[in-house]
């Protein structure tokens, strides 16, 4: 369960208006009410036959909590206090006390942008959410799909994406799972504008047990980056592809929640339990990394911080920030 915050909404635009993951679509049974708080907001999740919804968990008659009522006929939401109902489009239909009476226009609770994709569950809370971050892998099914996390960090947004991003610390952070300190050097490589984000295709990275046959060989890794919450790489190694989807959602401007959505068209015959523990391992040596770094805020001015070659994503990302605007998390 995502503990609730007690952090004020967010005030950069851009982290109010974009996509957000909130819960894993299993956390959203068909018939609950779930509870979430996105960037100071208490939402209300609740499913209406394959559609979830997300409205601010207060009703409009006298500011009680929605997520005290329930569902009613399947489709409808009946606030525990005076009973007022509520469709799946927020408009209140029934008023028990005055049933005659056709409720007003304005009876209707704040609802917001809410999405199903990848197994997860993703909301925005501004008028103006631009896409849902996408992938090919997701409508293929020669990849099968496996989610793990969330994970709390106690970081910020920025400082856990330019950690995914950071190809040099695969050897020391990750040394025998993703690199080897003997072969840590990182070859050139570029960063292209793609889409609405970045993308860095082909960096070669020794790694010692790539294919499962104990044998250490050299992958090439995509990056790329969707959004400033939601990144991604894809690994290669011949016909196989591993693509590890990360969404980070922001709690506060120093603390953040992970998710990955591991997709793999090979070894379908490993358990997903297995899948998702080998990422909470890696997640479990990133955090005291990330969780030590200071300034806590990113700085976006290049002349803070070093920056060499092998750090090309992460300036990118850095001037792609700036670009943006983002405030949240930065400096
Ligand atoms: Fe919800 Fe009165 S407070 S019906
Ligand atoms: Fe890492």
């Amino acid at each position: 369960m995502v503990p609730l915050s007690k952090t004020g909404p967010a005030e950069d635009p851009i982290v109010h208006r974009g996509w957000h993951v909130v819960a894993a679509s299993a956390d959203i049974p068909a018939g609950e009410l779930v509870k979430r708080n996105l960037l100071g907001e208490d939402l209300i999740l609740w499913r209406n036959n394959d559609t979830v919804i997300a409205w601010q968990d207060l009703c409009i008659h006298r500011g009680v909590r929605l997520s005290l009522g329930k569902i009613v006929d399947g489709c409808r939401l009946q606030c525990a206090y005076h009973g007022w109902t509520y469709d799946p489009s927020g408009a209140c239909v029934h008023i028990p006390a005055h049933p005659t009476l056709k409720p007003p226009p304005k009876a209707r609770v704040r609802t917001y942008a809410c999405a199903e994709v990848a197994g997860l569950i993703w909301v925005s809370l501004g008028d103006n959410s631009g896409p849902l971050p996408h992938l090919p892998e997701l409508d293929d099914a020669a990849f099968r799909q496996v989610r793990s996390g969330p994970y709390f960090v106690a970081a910020g947004v920025t400082r856990l994406i330019e950690n995914f991003l950071d190809v040099a610390h695969l050897p020391f952070v990750h040394e025998g799972y993703l690199g080897t300190p003997d072969q840590a050097v990182i070859d050139d490589y570029n960063v292209e504008p793609l889409g609405e984000g970045l993308f860095a295709p082909n960096i070669g990275i020794f790694q010692p047990n790539p294919d499962g046959s104990g044998k250490g060989g050299k992958v090439f890794y995509d990056y790329g980056v969707l959004n400033p919450f939601c990144v991604y790489l894809r690994k290669k190694q011949g016909s196989n592809i591993m693509t590890l989807l990360y969404a980070i959602t922001p709690v506060h401007e120093t603390s953040s929640i992970g998710w990955f959505v591991t997709m793999m068209n090979y070894a379908h015959d490993v358990p997903a339990s297995e899948i998702a523990a080998f990422q909470d391992t890696i997640i479990s040596q990133d955090k005291p990394i990330v969780e030590s770094q200071r300034p806590e805020r990113v700085p976006l001015d290049l002349a803070e911080e070093l920056h060499l070659r092998s750090d090309r994503l992460a300036i990118a990302y850095r001037q792609y920030l700036r670009k943006l605007g983002l405030s949240f998390g930065t400096e």
